[in-house]
């Protein structure tokens, strides 16, 4: 193991199981009705697109972004968008799709933001969820894992726009953020 990392928190065989059974989840939930998943990036590609593949409906795609994090590794509940949807909302079954929720911050800032463009629903599906970090009153409606409060990398999650590729959730030892 590359020893920027201090363990494994989940392989990339139990991603795939909790994806596979969240996108058969949400599959019969909406009972053949179209959504539009709206991809968090850069974070939540990956989750994005193996969550996709495992659901069974009428599925648009589209890319928000936003951040809140630099070098550090807590938000600074300062989130400013970089890239907004090049869809319209109005009228469409809407799923935000996360990596990790922590303090809840970003989430919320853009859970407001598609409210008002009038969807006729909205969700949060993420990968991950730090319950314990919350600052602000999100929940999200899906989640494939509750977590510890650790700094994770892998499978889309980066540190400094790094280990997004790697395949597995990692912790991520302290030495290399302090
Ligand atoms: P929040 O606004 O504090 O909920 O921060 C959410 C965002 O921070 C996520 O979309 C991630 O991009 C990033 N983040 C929070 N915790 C972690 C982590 O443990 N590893 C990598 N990124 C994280
Ligand atoms: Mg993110």
């Amino acid at each position: 193991m590359n020893s920027d990392f201090k363990s494994i928190l989940l392989s990339r065989e139990k991603i795939d199981a909790a994806v596979k059974q969240m996108g058969e989840r949400i599959t019969q939930d909406y009972n053949g009705e179209e959504i539009v998943l709206v991809c968090i990036l850069r974070g939540a590609f990956i989750f994005c697109a193996d969550l996709a593949r495992s659901i069974d409906l009428p599925v648009e795609v589209d890319f928000i972004s936003a951040s809140s994090y630099g070098r550090a590794t807590e938000s600074s509940g300062n989130v400013q968008i970089n890239k907004d949807l090049e869809m319209d909302i109005e009228g469409k079954n809407v799923m935000l799709v996360e990596d990790i929720i922590d303090s809840g911050l970003t989430l919320k800032t853009l859970r407001d933001m598609m409210l008002l463009r009038n969807p006729k629903s909205i969700r949060i599906v993420t990968l991950l969820d730090k319950t314990e970090r919350r600052k602000a009153d999100i929940h999200p409606d899906y989640c494939c894992f509750d977590i510890p409060d650790e700094f994770v990398v892998g499978y889309g999650l980066d540190y400094d726009s790094r280990y997004r590729n790697v395949p597995d959730v990692m912790v991520l030892d302290e030495k290399v953020y302090s």
